[in-house]
C-alpha cells in the first residue's frame, strides 16, 4: 500500500513512524514533511493548501490512501475534493471541520444539543462588544471565530484587557474577523480526549495532559503545545461516560442531522470542573504534541485502523493499547512563541538513545546536504514511555542533555502534576 501524509510537524513525524511499522506499506509520502519524515518516508515540496497539485501528484503516483494531519486543508475541504475525484482520504470533510474552522457554529451546536461548555455570546461589532463588557464579570474569555492556530484566544483580567482584545480581533490581527465571542471563564483541568470515527462507529483514542504555555508552572505565553503526557492523570472511566454522553455522541449526531458524518479523528479540548466535562474547543485532528506522546502506546497497526475507517468497518476492528505512561518534551527554539532565529544547525543526533521505548519525532527541520537545521518555533519531540511518569520524564531529559542543543530551550516540568505533586 502507498500512503500520503499531509502536514509537516511533530504529528505527522509521528503519524509516519506508526504507518512505517504496518506490514501492509509499501511506500510513504509525506507533503510536504520534515527532516523526521525524510527518514522514512519520501518528502514532497507542495503548499498543503494547494489542492490541485496535491491530486496530480497522488493520481500519478496511485496513492491508495491519504491521512491528513492539519487542520487548514481540513477546513478548506480537501477531504470532499479529494473524494470526489476517487482519492481514499482519512479526515472529516468541509462541514464536520467547522467544528474547528468556526468556533460560533460550535458554540451554537452546544446549545441546540445540551453539550456543556462555558456560557457565551456573540457579537458583530465593537460598539455591542464594549456594551456586553461593561456589563460582565471578569476574568472574561474573547476569542476570534476563525482558525488562529491556538492565538486568537485572550483570558481578560480587567475591563482595559477585554477592550483591547476586541481593538485587537476587530482590526484583523488574527485575519478578517466577522464575529467575536465573548466566553465564561471556566475554572478547573485542561483534558484532551480523542476519539476516532469512521461515520457509524467510534472508538477511544486515547488521552493527554497537554502543557501550553511557554514557561514552567504553566506561566507565560500560549503556545502550540510545550509536551504532554498521557494518558491525562484525570482519565476515569466514570470522566469518560460522562465525556461520551453528554458531549461526543450529542456532536455526532448534531453533525448527523446535518446530512452528513463524521469520519476522522476528533479532539475534544475539555475542562474538567469537580469531575464534570465542559468542552472548550473541537479540533478535527489529532493533537500536536498529544499525537507524538499518545502513538507510541498505541499497540495495533495504525493502518488496519485507517483502513477499516475509510471502509466504514471500525467495528470490526479492536483497537490495543499499552498500558505504559507516555511524557513528551518539546524542544523550541530561544524566542517561541515570539521571534526566533531559523536555519540553525543541530548537531549530536547519533548520540542519541532511540529505541521501543524512546522515540524522538521532528517538527520544525529541514535537511540540507546531509546536515540538520532548525527552521521552526517547535523543533524536535522526545518521548519516552515507561510503567511511570517519574522514569518516563528522566529518559527524555537524559536524551536532551544528549543533544546539547544550546539554541533551544525546553520545559523541565512537563507532567509536574504527576510527577512533582
Ligand atoms: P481554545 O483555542 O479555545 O482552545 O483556547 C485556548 C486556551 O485558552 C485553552 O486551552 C484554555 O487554556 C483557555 N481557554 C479557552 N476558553 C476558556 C474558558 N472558557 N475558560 C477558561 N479557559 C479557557
Ligand atoms: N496541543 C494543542 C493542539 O494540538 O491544538
Amino acid at each position: 500500500m502507498k500512503i500520503a501524509i499531509l502536514g509537516s510537524g511533530g504529528r505527522e513525524h509521528a503519524l509516519a513512524f506508526s504507518i512505517s511499522k504496518s506490514s501492509e506499506i509499501k511506500k510513504i509520502y509525506c507533503i510536504p514533511g520534515n527532516a523526521g519524515t525524510s527518514e522514512i518516508a519520501e518528502n514532497i515540496s507542495i503548499d498543503i493548501c494547494d489542492f490541485k497539485n496535491i491530486y496530480e501528484f497522488l493520481k500519478k503516483n496511485h496513492i491508495d490512501l491519504v491521512i491528513v494531519g492539519p487542520e487548514d486543508p481540513l477546513v478548506n475541504g480537501i477531504v470532499d475534493y479529494l473524494e470526489k475525484l476517487n482519492i481514499k482520504v482519512f479526515g472529516p470533510n468541509k462541514i464536520s471541520s467547522k467544528l474547528e474552522g468556526s468556533k460560533i457554529f460550535t458554540k451554537n451546536l452546544c446549545k441546540k444539543y445540551n453539550i456543556p461548555t462555558a456560557e457565551f455570546g456573540v457579537f458583530e461589532n465593537a460598539e455591542d462588544s464594549y456594551k456586553y463588557i461593561d456589563n460582565s464579570k471578569h476574568p472574561l474569555v474573547i476569542k476570534a471565530d476563525n482558525l488562529a492556530a491556538g492565538k486568537g484566544v485572550y483570558i481578560c483580567k480587567d475591563k482595559a484587557d477585554s477592550y483591547l482584545a476586541v481593538q485587537e480581533i476587530f482590526n484583523g490581527k488574527f485575519g478578517a474577523a466577522k464575529n467575536i465571542l465573548f466566553e465564561e471563564f471556566l475554572e478547573g483541568e485542561e483534558m484532551s480526549y480523542f476519539i476516532i470515527s469512521d461515520g457509524k462507529t467510534f472508538k477511544y483514542f486515547g488521552s493527554a495532559q497537554d502543557h501550553k504555555r511557554v514557561e514552567e508552572g504553566d506561566k507565560g505565553k500560549n503556545t502550540g503545545g510545550m509536551g504532554a503526557y498521557c494518558p491525562s492523570r484525570l482519565f476515569n472511566k466514570e470522566l469518560e461516560h460522562k465525556i461520551l454522553e453528554k458531549i461526543i455522541k450529542p456532536t455526532l449526531k448534531g453533525i448527523n442531522d446535518l446530512g452528513t458524518k463524521y469520519k476522522g479523528f476528533l479532539y475534544a479540548g475539555l475542562m474538567i470542573v469537580k469531575n464534570e466535562p465542559f468542552l472548550i474547543e473541537y479540533n478535527v485532528r489529532m493533537g500536536d504534541p498529544e499525537c507524538q506522546t499518545i502513538l507510541p502506546t498505541l499497540d495495533t497497526d495504525i493502518v488496519k485502523i485507517f483502513q477499516s475507517c475509510v471502509d466504514e468497518k471500525l467495528n470490526k476492528i479492536d483497537i490495543k493499547w499499552s498500558e505504559k505512561k507516555s511524557l513528551c518534551v518539546v524542544l523550541c527554539s530561544n524566542g517561541y512563541p515570539e521571534k526566533y532565529e531559523k536555519n540553525i544547525i543541530i548537531d549530536n543526533f547519533e548520540k542519541l538513545d532511540l529505541n521501543e521505548n524512546n522515540y524522538l519525532f521532528h517538527a520544525g527541520t529541514k535537511k540540507k546536504d546531509n546536515k540538520i537545521y532548525a527552521v521552526g518555533g517547535r523543533v524536535l519531540n522526545f518521548i519516552s514511555i515507561s510503567t511511570n511518569y517519574i522514569e518516563a520524564r528522566k529518559n527524555v531529559h537524559k536524551n536532551l542533555e544528549k543533544l546539547k542543543w544550546n539554541k533551544g530551550f525546553y520545559r523541565r516540568d512537563i507532567g509536574y502534576k504527576v510527577i512533582d505533586k
